[in-house]
């Protein structure tokens, strides 16, 4: 099982470049290239939140004529930069919720694991929550009998990651509820994965691995500093590709850049004898 995770898109109508310097919709573009090239080709595709840049009917419609050209099944969460009813007309199949569901809160079978979408959305709010209901679906879910390996994913991480200006914006309201949800279940949980931070980044979080996603466009700045400013960077633009290995009962993530570059060459010559 190959799940390609591309996470906070940012799409503007009309190709509006976001911030005034990112071409968003290229980008997108540029990555469902990459996907659809790849070999062996992804089973999936998992996108994480911000998958518009104001959640409007507009940009919804540009990524829909964009992900018409990917010839992999996708799904979709959403981030803080989405607004939930659009989100979910504009793509009713990429958002497998049951009927009378509020929120974006759903499973897929992948095969030998299931993976459990979560809607950390506060319309309104660049911060995550998981409210009462949301959580109470979790754990229900989780206690529901199947007791397959699962991997969670969310658009807000609830770790501080040490950039200021993120952090104050992590999955908030809820987070030490999700802990306990996770910790007591951290043999089944294989991962959490999550979008937001704009940037790769790994840590265990409740007993179990949190990974985050860097964006298909832009970066947000690496900077550590306690008074870092809030800023982004044209870094290269990259996916996560997730693999469940049965044989060794593990999930592996690689780091897939969304560019091509130079090679690949090979390390040994044609009768076999290493390069040098
Ligand atoms: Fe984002």
């Amino acid at each position: 099982m190959l799940i390609a995770q591309l996470t906070d898109l940012h799409i503007g109508a009309g190709r509006r470049l976001a911030y005034r310097k990112v071409d968003t919709a290229s980008a997108l573009e540029r990555a469902v290239e990459r996907v659809n090239t790849m070999v062996p080709k992804p089973d999936m595709v998992l996108f994480t939140g911000d998958i518009g840049d104001l959640g409007t009917v507009e940009e919804y419609a540009l990524v829909q004529d964009i992900l018409r050209g990917l010839t992999v099944p996708f799904y979709m969460i959403p981030g803080n930069h989405d607004q939930r009813g659009p989100l979910r007309a504009a793509f009713p199949d990429a958002i497998p919720v049951a009927e009378g569901m509020d929120y974006i809160n759903y499973v897929l079978d992948a095969g030998p694991i299931r993976l459990i979408g979560l809607d950390s959305l506060d319309e309104g709010r660049p911060e995550g929550m998981l409210c009462c209901d949301r959580l109470d679906w979790l754990e229900r879910t989780l206690n529901d009998g199947d007791n397959r390996p699962c991997v969670l994913f969310v658009h807000h991480p609830p770790v501080e990651v040490g950039i200021r200006h993120m952090d104050e914006q992590r999955l908030l309201t809820g987070a030490k509820t999700l802990a306990q949800i996770v910790s007591a279940r951290k043999e089944r949980i294989q991962a959490i994965l999550c979008g937001h931070v704009h940037r790769p980044i790994h840590t265990r979080w409740a007993g179990v691995p949190l990974i985050v996603a860097p964006s298909i466009a832009h970066q947000v700045a690496l900077d550590l500093r306690e008074d870092g400013p809030s800023a982004f960077a044209m870094e290269p633009p990259a996916m996560h590709l997730h693999r469940w290995d049965e044989e060794q009962h593990c999930l592996l993530t690689h780091l897939a850049y969304v560019e091509h570059y130079d090679g690949p060459y090979p390390f040994f010559d044609k009768n076999g004898k290493l390069i040098v």
